[in-house]
């Protein structure tokens, strides 16, 4: 049982509201009266710092009509956290110094003033890197199967919705295609990898370390893996994939979509789901040479997608993957970083290949 106590006092004109948190499983009580935030510094120049961002502290904000406040558990890390904070922005608007960062996080409604949520429910929401945050409560999507919320941050999630609607939707694998998975240590990598094998495909994971690629191999079930890091691309792909690739679902872009690209099989179809060698550069490396030639002659597709256009069919994939995580066809590793304070570093550290599995910030204990 977690209890919630509020009460309110003036400072000056700002009301801010006092919780006390009966905290399980002995942890003791915690108490907490500021809402601790990271606003961005400055639109990065390059390789992503922790001097871009800013810390501060100030006051739990209310919630006005129609909203609720929420307090993060669980914060994500996501590769497009870094697309978003550059000047041009991406496929949402850009994120601007000054502003508290955003970021999708599990939390639990303290107070609500919106019919459809009460204190207590657990809700995934765009809350941002901050402890406390005033939302919509038509914006919070309430998370009621019963499920570990790691791996509603994970497998259940946004990375894991990717890899279903992306490889499902986009790829249409069929049973005995050759399925090659880019990020296949990753959070989206993994779980795709492991769809393409429940759908009968043969599949070869690219990760960037000996230990990502034994995991994916001797863990995940994949058939082979290919460090990029070590080996040449080209070489490594034709070796693994003699009579061509039907599906490349693709996390990473650049040099690795180039290689692909000319290994492809007709009729194969290119899944263009992120392109995280080129979020950290002040300037982006060249197109892959060969379009739309090589799509010509070979018959393939190429889409792009965002996981939240296929958001009408959320409950399908959720009932699905909890299936396929319950009968121990899909595995999954977290990488999950205690405090807050650490999301600077450890979304750095996500760019550079530190994380294995799904990268996330535990801000607050769950009971
Ligand atoms: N389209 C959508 O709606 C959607 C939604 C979610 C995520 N995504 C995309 O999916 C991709 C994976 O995201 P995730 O959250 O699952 O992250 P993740 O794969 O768990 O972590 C990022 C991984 O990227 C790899 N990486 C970093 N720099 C690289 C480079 N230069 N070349 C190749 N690999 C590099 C690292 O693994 P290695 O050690 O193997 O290099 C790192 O572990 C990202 O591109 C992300 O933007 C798209």
């Amino acid at each position: 049982m977690v209890l919630w106590f509020r009460s309110q006092k003036s400072v000056g004109n700002i009301r801010r509201v006092r919780i006390c948190e009966s905290i399980h499983r002995g942890k003791g009580t915690g108490m907490t009266d500021t809402n601790r935030q990271f606003v961005l510094a400055r639109h990065p120049d390059g390789e992503l710092q922790e001097s871009d961002f800013t810390w501060q502290e100030g006051p739990i904000p209310e919630p006005g009509p129609g909203e609720v406040l929420t307090r993060t558990l669980y914060l994500s890390l996501d590769p497009a956290n870094r697309s978003w904070i550059n000047k041009g922005g991406s496929y949402r608007d850009p994120v601007v110094p000054g502003q508290v960062m955003p970021g999708f996080t599990i939390g639990r409604v303290v107070a609500s003033r919106y019919s459809g949520l009460d204190a207590g429910d657990i809700v995934e929401s765009e809350s941002g890197w901050q402890d406390f945050a005033c939302l919509r409560g038509d914006d919070l999507y309430r998370l009621d199967a019963d499920a570990p919320l790691e791996l509603w941050m994970n497998v259940l999630g946004l990375t894991g919705k990717t890899a279903y609607f992306g490889l499902l939707d986009i790829g249409q694998p069929q049973v005995g295609e050759t399925v090659v998975v880019s990020g296949a240590a990753g959070a989206t990598g993994s779980v795709a990898g492991q769809i393409a094998k429940i759908k009968g495909c043969r599949v070869i994971g690219i990760a960037g370390s000996q230990e990502k690629c034994d995991w994916v191999r001797n863990d995940l079930g994949f058939d082979e893996a290919i460090d990029y890091k070590r080996q040449d691309m080209a070489e490594g792909l034709r070796a693994a994939c003699p009579d061509g690739i039907d599906i490349y679902f693709d996390n990473v872009g650049g040099a690795t979509l180039q290689a692909a690209l000319l290994q492809m099989r007709r009729g194969g179809r290119i899944v263009c789901c992120g392109a995280v060698s080129q979020y950290d550069k002040a300037k982006r490396d060249p197109s892959p040479a060969g379009i739309p030639g090589l799509l010509i002659v070979r018959r393939l597709k190429m889409q792009g997608f965002i996981v939240m256009d296929h958001y009408g069919r959320r409950r399908e994939a959720e009932r699905e993957l909890l299936h396929w995580v319950r009968e121990g066809r899909i595995k999954y590793r977290l990488d999950i970083v205690d405090g807050l304070e650490n999301a600077p570093r450890a979304l750095i550290g996500l760019l550079h290949g530190d994380n294995v599995g799904k990268r996330m910030i535990r801000v607050a204990a769950e009971d």
